[in-house]
């Protein structure tokens, strides 16, 4: 069992938790995530790492209920326990395989959308502790929805934040403030990463794409074993075939096909649409999961 060491609400839907995971805690990197179960029956729930600390074997989870099981996870208190918590899972963000004295050179602009803003905020703080100061944009729709500001403006060199309805910071959607950025304000980046919902991820992409800036993308599609073998996390990156648990969930941008990728995840839904895609994908579908109605 996993305890939860601490729960607390960091908005009216956002839930922030700091679970006792002493193995993953000493081993997970930035970009990494966990697959998260609340009963032996539950449903697997992939989450970003948003934070770890080695010395206490604890790992922050936050999360977003979008379903019944992360529904069941808001109902978790201090002294209440996960079933099991899998991971480190995926491929480490690039950053942390780069020479610090590389990164020191490089301009890095992080972008933050909603939740998305939990698993960019280890980037920046690992960076920050190398002493790389990397510019954050951190979008919501509204105040009410912001999360972790002074946790990223303690660790960010410049940190904008923006809400859709203009109610605090700047306004407008975080594709604005890239664009006021660069186009009004002066700033050159080497390279952007950006962490959100996939339409804002998308939009991103052909904000950073017009400017010349490259991109790197978190992929969160619809997950099961979070290890390569199920196929439900399946996207298409310059043309290939790529499972987001195992070759993620990291990708550059400019080459993820979003619409198929958004359209996937709505098809993924339902039984008849999984049946669906394991005819079309033939082979390369996996469906080893038996969601599908695949082989298990
Ligand atoms: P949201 O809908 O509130 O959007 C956050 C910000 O993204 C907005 O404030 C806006 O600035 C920007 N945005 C949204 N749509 C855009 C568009 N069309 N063009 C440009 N910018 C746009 O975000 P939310 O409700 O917190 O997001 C929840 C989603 O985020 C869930 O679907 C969840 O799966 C996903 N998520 C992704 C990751 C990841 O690793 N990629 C992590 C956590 C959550
Ligand atoms: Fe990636 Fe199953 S979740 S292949």
């Amino acid at each position: 069992m996993y305890p939860i060491l601490e729960a607390k609400k960091l908005t009216s839907n956002i839930y922030w938790m700091e679970v006792k995971a002493e193995r993953v805690a000493k081993s997970c990197q930035p970009g990494q995530f966990v697959i998260v179960r609340t009963g032996a029956d539950s449903e697997r729930i992939p989450l970003t790492i948003c934070d770890y600390d080695r010395e206490k074997g604890t790992i922050i989870i936050v999360f977003q209920p979008v379903g019944a099981s992360t529904y069941e996870m808001t109902s978790l208190q201090a002294g209440d326990a996960f079933h099991d918590v899998v991971g480190p899972l995926g491929c480490p963000s690039d950053l942390v395989s780069e020479p610090v004295e590389e990164l020191k050179k490089k301009r890095i602009l992080f972008v933050a959308g909603g939740v998305g803003t939990a698993p960019v905020y280890p980037q920046v703080k690992w960076l920050a502790k190398r002493g790389v100061r990397a510019d954050v944009i951190v979008g919501a729709k509204t105040k009410d929805l912001l999360i972790l500001e002074e946790e990223m403006k303690a660790v960010a060199g410049n940190l904008y934040v923006t809400t859709d309805d203009g109610s605090y910071g700047r306004s407008g959607m975080v594709t604005k403030t890239i664009q006021d950025l660069v186009e009004q304000e002066g700033k050159t980046y080497d390279v952007c990463i950006a962490i959100g919902p996939m339409i804002m991820m998308k939009f991103v992409c052909k904000t950073t794409e017009a400017l010349g800036i490259p991109t790197v993308v978190s992929l969160n599609p619809i997950m099961v074993d979070g290890t390569g073998m199920c196929g439900a996390c399946r996207v298409t990156v310059g043309g290939e075939v790529k499972f987001a648990c195992v070759d993620g969930p990291e990708f550059d941008g400019h080459k993820v096909n979003f619409d198929e990728a958004m359209q996937r995840q709505q098809i993924y839904k339902t039984q008849e649409g999984r049946a669906y895609l394991a005819a079309k994908e033939k082979e390369t579908h996996h469906g080893g999961c038996g969601n599908c109605g695949g082989e298990k």
